[in-house]
């Protein structure tokens, strides 16, 4: 079936959709972006995504090319005419055409929307494919991690080389802590409590991340946001991340190292069975 996609204002197939050579997020990656879960055609926590689109444009200094009720109508034909029941949505905002390769802002600036869908099994996974192999490697990226930024290429890089090395995710460290997943939040376990590092320039918010915390807690489990080392990782007793496209992804060695017997650890289960719950609750109340 092709896919239809979004570009400014038309509904287009894919392989028909374009942007311009001089759009700024080709030239700069002037842009910012959102990657959303799609359950029986609902997008699971949409508020969060978009509280964190809006926060990334306006770091930047950019303005949404339409009005929010409009994005979620266009959020909506797009999962109707592509017939999405469950997958990732995907929309980015960048800063449009400019003139010339000039690196300021154009005058009058003209933002760029684009979005477009995958379908992809994301909720009730077999165990097998709940067993992610991590691998770390240094973190080469700027100081705003904070933003979701389309400057996506240490993490490009970094992925390759984890995939290159059979494992499914690259953690990325700085001075000697993990800082996060390359596209998702790192947690490990140790003695019944969930270790992860605080929200700051130095990671994403993750939307997954925020939901997980809170049903940690409304389950009365302890917590600790700190960062943790490379080595507390390895002797961790359980360990995954989090994203909108994996939920919680159990992971089952780090660098080789392996984590709870090679097996998806009992409270990381847990967790995702939860986040299960609440991404299927929250899709009966958009309904
Ligand atoms: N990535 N950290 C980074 C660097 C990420 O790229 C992502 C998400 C997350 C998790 O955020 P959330 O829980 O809101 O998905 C953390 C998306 C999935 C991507 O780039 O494909």
């Amino acid at each position: 079936m092709t896919t239809i996609a979004y570009v400014n204002g038309t509904y287009e197939k894919i392989e028909n959709a374009k942007v311009s050579i001089m759009d700024r997020g080709l030239l700069f990656a002037d842009g910012v972006y959102e990657v959303a879960g799609v359950y029986n055609g609902v997008i699971i926590d949409n508020e969060s995504h978009i509280l964190r689109l809006q926060r990334s444009l306006n770091e930047i200094k950019l303005i949404l090319p339409i009005k929010l009720d409009e994005l979620f109508l266009v959020q909506k034909k797009l999962i109707e005419i592509n017939k999405l029941k469950e997958g990732t949505l995907y929309f980015h905002v960048t800063r449009g055409i400019g003139q010339s390769r000039e690196f300021e802002f154009p005058e009058d600036q003209s933002p760029s929307l684009i979005m477009f869908v995958h379908h992809k099994q994301i909720m009730d996974l077999p165990l097998y494919r709940l067993k992610a192999k991590v691998m770390t490697l240094p973190d080469l990226r700027w100081k705003r991690r904070d933003i979701k930024s389309i400057a996506l290429l240490p993490q490009v890089l970094a992925k390759q080389v984890a995939h290159e090395n059979n494992c499914n995710e690259v953690w990325m460290y700085e001075d000697g802590f993990i800082t996060e997943g390359g596209s998702s939040n790192a947690f490990i376990i140790k003695n019944n409590k969930l270790i992860s590092r605080k929200n700051n320039e130095k990671i994403l918010s993750g939307t997954t991340r925020q939901a997980v915390l809170k049903l940690l807690e409304l389950e009365g489990l302890s917590f600790d946001e700190r960062p943790f080392t490379i080595e507390e990782a390895y002797n961790a007793d359980e360990a995954f991340y989090t994203s909108a496209s994996v939920f919680v992804m159990p992971v089952i060695s780090i660098d080789n190292k392996v984590i709870n017997n090679g097996m998806p650890g009992k409270l990381t289960l847990k967790l995702r069975n939860l986040y299960e719950n609440f991404a299927k609750s929250s899709i009966k109340k958009e309904k």
